[in-house]
């Protein structure tokens, strides 16, 4: 049992209450690998934000669990060593699925997790995230539950279809679980496919699919259900045109690649969303550099002469993100 607190990480519980106050959010960024998290500490260090680090199911089987804990107990370290002189970081379980997994993450150090129920019937959802709740308080760790569904399909995280969450439900659901925050679904997914081309209208001069708006009605009712009460918006991805372009021209594949627009995302910020994960902008700045390094530079195969370019891109983006859509920069 590794508490997070000795690895220099926070819970989200002060953060999110300052948030909230602030009128800001919190960027949840995923993390897989090296150059995400170092391209994330730099971001956040610059900038002086507080961040989420996010471990998907998918990233613990990809980069194995144990590993990615010590990379954010180093990520402390590292901040430290960037002139943050104190780090305001969480590590957290994105997605959890079951109570095994959550407890698993808490003992070895993880400092908020999320229990994802949303695709359980109600009561079994409660249920579940009632549990996790009773075993993470006992260390002082966060908990993230879900109310309602997201459409879109990524990996582990797969729905048909979304429901939006029904803000009826808010007040039972948090009082009865006691969790510290809620994921909620008002229209936006996983991935860089959020809308399908039949849902959007078409810029006639770029020819750029301009996405529905979200439902910014259904948040105002969950606001005045709960209020002051921490909400997270999961797919916050905005999939900048820029990186499909630059995929695209360059041997990539990724039509109508369509994404949430910034000024839907600052304005959900500036409410109660005091979270926002994103996880598919970073893929897509990767991805982006990467192919374009290996259509102009066709003799090259040092690693870092491509990873290298594309975390100074993913910290580019990470930037962006936190000063001109989160206003989380300056406060931590
Ligand atoms: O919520 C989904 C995240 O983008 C994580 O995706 O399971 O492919 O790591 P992943
Ligand atoms: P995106 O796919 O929009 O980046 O969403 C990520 C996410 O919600 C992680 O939980
Ligand atoms: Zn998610």
């Amino acid at each position: 049992m590794v508490s997070y607190k000795e690895l220099g990480l926070v819970n989200t519980r002060e953060m999110f209450a300052k948030a909230v106050a602030g009128g800001y959010a919190i960027p949840a960024f995923n993390f897989n690998n090296m150059e995400q998290l170092q391209a994330i500490i730099k971001a956040a260090a610059t900038k002086r934000s507080p961040v989420i680090l996010q471990v998907s199911k998918g990233a613990r089987s990809y980069a194995n669990q144990t590993l990615l804990r010590y990379m954010a107990q180093g990520a402390v370290e590292y901040a430290k060593e960037l002139g943050w002189e104190n780090p305001q970081i969480v590590l957290h379980l994105d997605h959890g699925d079951t109570f095994e997994t959550c407890k698993s993450c808490v003992d070895m150090g993880f400092s908020s997790v999320m229990i994802d129920g949303s695709a359980l019937p109600y009561d079994e959802n409660v249920a579940l995230t009632k549990k996790v709740v009773e075993y993470a308080h006992q260390f002082d760790v966060t908990v993230e539950a879900e109310l309602g569904v997201l459409a879109g399909v990524e990996d582990e995280v797969a729905a048909e279809e979304s429901h939006y969450t029904r803000p009826e439900e808010v007040i039972d659901f948090t009082s009865k679980t006691g969790c510290d925050s809620l994921a909620i679904s008002i229209g936006t997914s996983h991935g860089a496919y959020k809308f399908k081309p039949e849902q959007c209208t078409r810029d006639p001069k770029t020819g750029i699919l301009i996405p529905p708006p979200l439902a910014f009605d259904v948040l105002a009712e969950i606001e005045k259900k709960l209020p002051g009460f921490p909400i997270v918006l999961h797919g916050s991805s905005s999939v900048p045109q820029e990186y499909v372009k630059i995929i695209n021209e360059n041997g990539g594949k990724l039509p109508d690649a369509v994404g949430i627009p910034e000024e839907q995302l600052r304005k959900a910020a500036k409410s109660a969303v005091c979270k926002i994960n994103i996880d598919s902008d970073s893929r897509l700045a990767m991805t982006a550099i990467v192919r374009k390094v290996f259509n102009e530079k066709p003799g090259e195969f040092d690693p870092r002469k491509y990873l290298g370019p594309a975390r100074d891109e993913m910290q580019k983006l990470y930037e962006h993100k936190i000063v001109n859509v989160l206003g989380s920069d300056g406060k931590a």
